[in-house]
C-alpha cells in the first residue's frame, strides 16, 4: 500500500494485519510504541474542522516518534490557489507524509499522484476510510474477544445505516462492508439513494453492490448487528440543513427503532452527534453505544495504517 485514500486500497488478506497492529498498539499504550516514524515529520492538511481526526493523527504520529505539521488551508498557499499538485511537490520535499481533509476526493488523489511521500484520506464528502476501519475495529474487538480473529469475526454481520445514505460515510460503509464481507442494509429517503459514483467505483473494483436500499428504517434494522447513523447536514450541507432534517427525520435513531434490531445490537456513530436529530440522548447513552470507543480507536487504527504506509508494521 502506498497511499490510503479509500477502503479498499488496503487489501482483504491485509485487514488482520492492520486489525491485529491495532490491538496491539492499543494493549501497549502507555509503554513506547515501536518508533516507526522516528526523524519523520508529517503534514496534515485540514480544509474543514475537525476533533477526532486531527488529535488521534498529531498523537498518533506523537506516539510513533514522529512530528505533526498541523496546516490549515487558509493558512497555507494552497488556500490562495497554488496548485495541488505545486504543493504535493512542495511538502514532498520537506515531509515523510501527508494527510488530508478536504472537499473533493478528486483532490486526494491529483495531491497523491503528484506526492512522492504516502497519502492518507482523513475525510472527503466521498469517503472517510479512516473511520470506517475504526468503526468495523471497535465491532470486531467486541465479537472476536481478546486474542480471537479480528477480520473473520465481521463476516456475515449486517449494518443498519440510517439517514443521509449519499454522503461519506454511508459511501465508506459500501465499500468498507464489501470488503469486510459484511451486508450493509441503507435506509434514507426516497431519492436518496447512493449515487452512480459510488456504484461506478465498485464495478471498477470488480466488487458486487452488496448493500441494499430500502425507505423503510424499521426493515433496515431488522437483523441488524451494528445500528448506524451520521449527522443530517454534513460540513458543507449548512446551507440545506432545514430541508435535509425535514426528509430525514423518520431515519432518527430512536430507541424504539434501536429495539428493533439485535438484542445484542451495537449503535455507532462517527461523531460529531447532534442527539434529538439522527439520534435519540438515551440511544447515545445506552451501554450497547460504543460511539467514544470508536473515537478513541481512531487513534490505534490510524497508529496500524501509518506503521503499514511506512513499511515498519509496528514491529
Ligand atoms: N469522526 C470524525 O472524523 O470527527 P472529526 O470531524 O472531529 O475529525
Ligand atoms: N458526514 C460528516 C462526518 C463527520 C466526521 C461530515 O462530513 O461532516
Amino acid at each position: 500500500m502506498k497511499h490510503f485514500l479509500r477502503e479498499t486500497d488496503l487489501k482483504a488478506h491485509e485487514l488482520g494485519e492492520v486489525f491485529s497492529l491495532a490491538r496491539e498498539f492499543k494493549r501497549k499504550r502507555g509503554r513506547p510504541a515501536p518508533p516507526v516514524l522516528s526523524g519523520q515529520t508529517w503534514a496534515l492538511i485540514f480544509a474543514k474542522s475537525s476533533t477526532r481526526t486531527r488529535v488521534s493523527f498529531e498523537v498518533g504520529i506523537n506516539e510513533l516518534g514522529g512530528h505533526a505539521l498541523y496546516l490549515n488551508t487558509h493558512d497555507i498557499q494552497l488556500g490562495r490557489g497554488e496548485s495541488i499538485e505545486d504543493t504535493a511537490r512542495v511538502l514532498s520535499r520537506f515531509v515523510h507524509g501527508i494527510v488530508i481533509r478536504t472537499f473533493e476526493q478528486s483532490d486526494v488523489e491529483r495531491l497523491a499522484a503528484a506526492a512522492s511521500v504516502p497519502v492518507v484520506n482523513g475525510l472527503t464528502d466521498f469517503l472517510h476510510p479512516c473511520q470506517v476501519y475504526s468503526d468495523a475495529f471497535t465491532a470486531a474487538e467486541r465479537w472476536a474477544g481478546p486474542d480471537g480473529d479480528l477480520a473473520a469475526s465481521l463476516k456475515g454481520r449486517k449494518v443498519a445505516f440510517l439517514g443521509d445514505t449519499g454522503f461519506n460515510m454511508a459511501n465508506s460503509w459500501i465499500l468498507g462492508a464489501s470488503l469486510f464481507g459484511m451486508r450493509l442494509a441503507l435506509a434514507g429517503p426516497d431519492g436518496h439513494e447512493p449515487g452512480e459514483r459510488i456504484r461506478a467505483l465498485l464495478k471498477a473494483e470488480g466488487r458486487t453492490a452488496g448493500f441494499t436500499y430500502t425507505t423503510d428504517p424499521m426493515e433496515a434494522v431488522d437483523g441488524a448487528d451494528i445500528v448506524y447513523t451520521d449527522v443530517w447536514a454534513s460540513m458543507g450541507h449548512e446551507k440545506d440543513a432545514t430541508a435535509r432534517h425535514a426528509r430525514m427525520r423518520p431515519y432518527a435513531v430512536t430507541s424504539r427503532l434501536f429495539a428493533a434490531a439485535k438484542p445484542d445490537a451495537l449503535f455507532m456513530h462517527c461523531l460529531p452527534a447532534h442527539p434529538g436529530e439522527e439520534v435519540e440522548q438515551a440511544v447515545l447513552d445506552s451501554p450497547r453505544s460504543v460511539v467514544f470507543d470508536e473515537a478513541e480507536n481512531r487513534l490505534h487504527v490510524q497508529k496500524a495504517i501509518l506503521a503499514m504506509l511506512s513499511g515498519a508494521r509496528g514491529k
